[in-house]
């Protein structure tokens, strides 16, 4: 899974699994049901997205027609919602990217949200507004075509045609074509099944789609946690599969371990620990001076 918005997929799913130990027994599907007031927040997200964050030229966004061009997969069948039933409302959210701001990610969405900085930093797809509207968000309609189903909605392993997977794919494949200059890729090195998932939203929804001739090169990030294992780290396991994709498709790229600025931003929380300790450099020049 991949960058989806900013949406931590896997703990929604994990905390799904909770609840239907906790008497959601009997639902549908497997997936998180729709979420309460999903028009109210898909509208809210977006009016204020379009009024403060877009630029003055991309302004005039119709949130309305937005939420009317989404809302038609809400009637489907909500195991046959595919990627191009989304083309309307990407059509009409889409809006330009910076260039050099692309940040695609996996395993690591705390960290994406609290370093993009609401697109201010950097720009991952969830600080996109066609990524914004959906985060965090779960929707489907009733398979009797009925309403809303508020009890569950199809994950991926109930079908593969569910309206949340194919809203990702369709944004994802959006994000990767119209992202330019230097990108991005946060992983997590701590994850025991690898930093770069070779079937997910990123192997599967978003390199394929690199534009090569607008990209100039692809900078990875393997963060390691504070105090966490170092799983994986440049040039290994499944780090290295991606470099050699990424060379496999002529792109020029870098790797970096534990990338400075977002391992600041981690220390935040672990200021106290030895790996989080400003150097002997950076110390002195904070210490009142001594001579
Ligand atoms: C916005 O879209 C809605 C629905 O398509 C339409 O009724 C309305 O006139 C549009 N508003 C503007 C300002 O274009
Ligand atoms: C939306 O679709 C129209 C008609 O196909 C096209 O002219 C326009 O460029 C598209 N807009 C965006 C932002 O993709
Ligand atoms: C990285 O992965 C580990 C292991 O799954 C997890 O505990 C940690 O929260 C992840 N880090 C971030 C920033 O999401
Ligand atoms: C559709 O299904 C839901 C539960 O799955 C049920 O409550 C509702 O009455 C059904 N509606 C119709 C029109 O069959």
């Amino acid at each position: 899974m991949a960058a989806q918005g900013c949406a931590p997929r896997r703990l929604l799913q994990l905390l799904q699994l909770l609840l239907l130990g906790a008497g959601a027994a009997g639902a549908q599907w497997r997936g998180e049901g729709t979420s309460r007031n999903l028009e109210s927040i898909f509208l809210g997200r977006c009016a204020e997205y379009s009024s403060l964050l877009l630029s003055p030229a991309e302004r005039e966004k119709n949130c309305t027609a937005i939420w009317e061009a989404f809302k038609v997969v809400l009637d489907k069948d909500p195991c046959s919602v595919l990627p191009s039933d989304y083309d309307l409302f990407i059509n009409l959210s889409r809006h330009a990217l910076p260039r050099d701001k692309s940040l695609f990610w996996e395993n690591n969405h705390l960290l994406v949200t609290s370093f993009a900085e609401n697109g201010h930093r950097l720009m991952p797809l969830c600080d996109v507004l066609y990524g914004r509207v959906g985060d965090f968000l779960s929707w489907c309609g009733q398979k009797n075509g009925s309403g809303l189903d508020y009890e569950s909605c199809p994950s991926s392993e109930d079908c593969e045609n569910n309206p949340v997977d194919s809203y990702w794919k369709r944004a994802s494949i959006q994000y990767s074509m119209d992202s330019s200059g230097v990108i991005y890729v946060m992983l997590n090195g701590s994850e025991p099944k690898g930093a770069y998932p070779v079937k997910g939203f990123f192997a599967d929804f978003e390199i394929p789609y690199l534009q090569k001739d607008k990209i100039t090169r692809i900078e990875i990030w393997v963060m390691h946690e504070i105090q966490g294992p170092k799983v994986e780290s440049c040039g290994e396991g499944t780090v290295k599969i991606l470099e050699e994709r990424l060379e496999a498709m002529g792109f020029q790229y870098s790797c970096v371990n534990d990338y400075l600025p977002v391992k600041l931003l981690m220390c935040v929380d672990h200021s106290t620990h030895p790996d989080c300790a400003l150097n002997s450099a950076a110390a002195s020049t904070l210490a009142p001076s001594s001579s």
